[in-house]
């Protein structure tokens, strides 16, 4: 059960996602995600570049969500938004359009964290995890374990030291020359490789921490020592380079995750953020679960990369046990959970 009928529409702009959705009662009605060309040219996100493509493209985004819904502005019981983490000015431009919307229509203003969203987003299609949870969170920006007692109260348990997952994988693609983001495209052409082709060291940091940039200077070393030697190893080997890398990676999440299972006693897993996306993460989770007897919960992969729906299935708790915000609210580039 998902509660009551309010009707909510949801903004989020934290990064290189314009996006926007619509919950009604708890149920997400639409769901409409603009993602922005420009920064593969540039080999990474442009802030100012984001906020300029946010500008442009939340009204004709918000407007299909609303479409898509079928519900006017006069039938919205608040509006919500993300106020961090995320790129300043590219967070500012939703939390200016979500109390523009506040303001007219007199309505509760609500305020999401992104992460908390993530972890949510496992809330947005049945059957539901059930509570208490571990979360793994797992972005270009962030790399966390979190603990869940509610939909409402979480505690980050463990978090990377330096690069994110996916900031990893994206790095590691642009050493291979793979245009950015380079997450999926390693994904894609570890299907077709050898994963013990070529071994790396992984990381293990104290306690349930991460580190992933030791990794990423690991596969630079490799690639020169071997390019040296022929000039077309990286074109020869790139599927298993892509198989390799990302089996390391995947067991450094897994192994903390285990770690934290083993501390915590809690079962039930819920894996959120881009990077669960990636196809070898989830099989070998779904592995993981059968083998030691874990709930493991992954969302669809439009739900995984960042989305206005999980912004609004957050929202809808929040609407529900009262957590609004006044019009003097600021956006947050760095916000603890
Ligand atoms: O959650 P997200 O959309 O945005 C952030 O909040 O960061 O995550 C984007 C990250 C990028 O680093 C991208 O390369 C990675 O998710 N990603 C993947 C896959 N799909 C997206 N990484 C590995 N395998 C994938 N299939
Ligand atoms: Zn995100």
């Amino acid at each position: 059960m998902q509660g009551n009928n309010s009707v909510i529409l949801a903004i989020e702009t934290s990064c290189d996602e314009t996006a926007a959705a619509v919950v009604c009662g708890g149920k997400i009605v639409s769901n409409v995600v603009a993602t922005q060309a420009v920064h593969a040219q540039y080999g990474g996100i442009v802030p100012e570049l984001a906020a300029r493509a946010h500008q442009q493209r939340l009204i004709p985004v918000v407007e299909q969500a609303m479409k898509k819904a079928n519900v006017t502005l006069s039938r919205l019981n608040a509006v919500a938004f993300t106020q961090g983490p995320g790129l300043l000015g590219a967070l500012l431009v939703g939390i200016s359009f979500a109390k523009a919307v506040a303001f007219s229509l007199d309505i509760p203003l609500i305020a999401v964290h992104h992460m908390r969203a993530h972890i949510l987003s496992n809330f947005i299609e049945a059957p539901y995890p059930t509570f208490p949870l571990l979360g793994l969170n797992v972005s270009g920006g962030h790399t966390q374990l979190i603990f869940a007692k509610d939909h409402m109260c979480m505690e980050v348990i463990g978090e990377t030291q330096d690069d994110a997952i996916g900031e990893a994988f994206d790095k590691i693609g642009k050493l291979m020359g793979l245009s950015y983001p380079g997450g999926a495209l390693i994904d894609r052409y570890a299907q077709q490789g050898d994963p013990h082709r070529f071994q790396f060291p992984a990381t293990n940091m104290p306690h349930l921490n991460f580190s992933f940039s030791g990794i990423k200077t690991a596969f630079l070393r490799l690639l020169d020592e071997y390019q040296s030697k022929d000039v077309q190893f990286l074109a020869k080997h790139r599927n298993d380079l892509c198989a390799s890398i990302q089996a390391t990676l995947i067991g450094m999440l897994l192994d903390k995750l285990k770690k934290a299972v083993s501390q915590t006693g809690i079962k039930t897993i819920a894996i959120a953020g881009g990077v669960a996306a990636n196809s070898g993460l989830r099989s070998r989770l779904q592995h993981l679960a059968r083998q030691e007897g874990w709930a493991v919960f992954i969302p669809q992969l439009a739900y995984c990369t960042d989305n206005a729906a999980m912004i609004a299935i957050t929202a809808h708790y929040q609407y529900l046990s009262g957590d609004f915000c006044d019009l003097k609210v600021t956006a947050r580039s760095r916000m603890p959970l």
